[in-house]
């Protein structure tokens, strides 16, 4: 039996993970004698029941395993308590006399470097899902976690061609280093667990969110907006300059919903001019709402004539439901969608959000398949199988 460790906290891990689980469970079904096990350990990076748990109910994801509660911190304090508490659950498994075969992370959040710290150093293969994914901005805290955990991991599964020749720059494909089990790195391209998801949930998600009627919005007639980057909630200059755009597209007539993360809700009285604050709370065209469930949100990707967001996950699922997007930073590591002019790089400035918004409603735009066969998790599955030698 292989055991696998599943290492989720964020809300974008906690649904990505659903395809592997999916992938898991597909696999146990046809190969009796050679099961997989997973384990699936919960940091609590992400706590509200509209931030973690809506997503194992509808996504149908086991319920975690563990669930570390580490809550909330800043940077060291939530990454050391998360090494600490996964350290302890791997070391635990080792004197039961069941140790995990590998550890499987996702992404680049604080519970995606502290898996791969607390694994490595114990000497557990490390596999990552959405490696080799760069912005070159170094002031972003993901850029860190995930540049730390691509060299920490012994598999580096690539969503795009773009991963692997990142990966390849920096010298990763063919590095002379060898893990504790006497392996070198390897590096996959296996393409994108989202699109996985992204193409299986659809048809629930049509059948079963109510969320165009619940907001009598008519497709292709309102604007999807998504906002949490600190690079923007936390800087009152920018989010000011984004939330101006979006009161002007409103004042268009074109309905703006907005679910909104917690870490902007908090931000929006303190960070926002305080004219502009009372413009959104009186504005009749925009919808704030709760953080959406994924039923909901990707039906709203799907159906907004535009997306405005900072999300790389929102981007992406924009992309695969043939929409397009203003990406409110100053680069994206999907840069894929802004090459085939499905989106438009528009940073936090008021006039330049407005201008691009204009130019995407207004064209015909091309949507290339190329985040693999939405079968990415099987495939990322029977490599790791692989790896073990079995
Ligand atoms: C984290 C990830 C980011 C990812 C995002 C997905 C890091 C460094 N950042 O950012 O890469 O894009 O998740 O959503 O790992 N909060 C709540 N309830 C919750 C969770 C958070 O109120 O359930 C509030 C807290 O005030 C917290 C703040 O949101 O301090 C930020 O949460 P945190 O997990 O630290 O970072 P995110 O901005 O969510
Ligand atoms: N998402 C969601 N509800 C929302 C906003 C996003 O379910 O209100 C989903 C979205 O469909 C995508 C993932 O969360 O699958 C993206 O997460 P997020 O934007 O929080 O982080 P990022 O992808 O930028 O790391």
């Amino acid at each position: 039996m292989i055991r696998l460790l599943t290492v989720i906290g964020a809300r974008p891990q906690i649904i990505k993970a659903a395809a592997f689980s999916r992938a898991i469970q597909k696999w146990n079904n046809t190969h009796i004698d050679k099961p997989v096990k997973e384990v699936i350990l919960h940091t609590g990076q992400h706590y509200d029941d509209n931030m973690s748990a809506v997503f194992f109910r509808e996504l149908s994801i086991p319920e975690p395993d563990i669930n570390l509660h580490v809550g909330s911190g800043s940077h060291g304090t939530q990454t050391a308590r998360m090494i600490e508490g996964i350290e302890q659950v791997l070391q635990n498994a080792l004197q039961r006399d069941e140790p995990f075969d590998g550890v499987v992370l996702y992404g680049d959040t604080n519970s995606t470097l502290a898996g791969a710290v607390a694994a490595s150093k114990i000497h557990v293969p490390v596999f990552h899902i959405e490696a080799g994914l760069r912005s070159y901005n170094m002031s972003m805290p993901e850029e860190i976690n995930r540049i730390v955990c691509d060299q920490l991991s012994t598999i580096l599964f690539s969503p795009t061609q773009t991963g692997v020749d990142n990966l390849q720059r920096e010298g990763l494909t063919n590095s002379p280093a060898r893990f504790a089990d006497g392996n070198r790195r390897k590096v996959v391209l296996s393409g994108d667990v989202m699109f996985d998801n992204s193409m299986y949930f659809l048809s629930m998600a049509e059948q079963q969110s109510e969320v165009l009627q619940k907001y009598s919005l008519a497709p292709k007639h309102f604007v999807l907006a998504t906002i949490h980057r600190p690079a923007n909630t936390d800087n009152p200059e920018r989010l000011t300059a984004i939330f101006s755009a979006l009161l002007r597209i409103a004042d268009k007539g074109q309905t703006i919903v907005l679910p909104l993360h917690p870490r902007t809700r908090k931000l929006l009285s303190v960070n926002l001019l305080p004219e502009i604050y009372q413009r959104l709370r009186s504005c009749e065209h925009m919808l704030i709402t709760e953080p959406a469930g994924f039923f909901d949100i990707i039906r709203l990707e799907r159906h907004a004539s535009l997306v405005l967001t900072d999300s790389g996950g929102v981007q992406k699922e924009a992309f695969f439901f043939e929409t397009p997007s203003v990406i409110l930073r100053t680069e994206t590591e999907w840069v894929e969608i802004v090459n085939a002019g499905a989106g438009i790089l528009a940073d936090a400035d008021e006039e330049m959000i407005v201008k691009a918004a204009d130019e995407l409603m207004g064209k015909a735009v091309h949507f290339p398949k190329l985040f693999g066969d939405a079968h990415a998790a099987e495939h990322i599955l029977a490599c790791i199988i692989d790896s073990f030698g079995q």
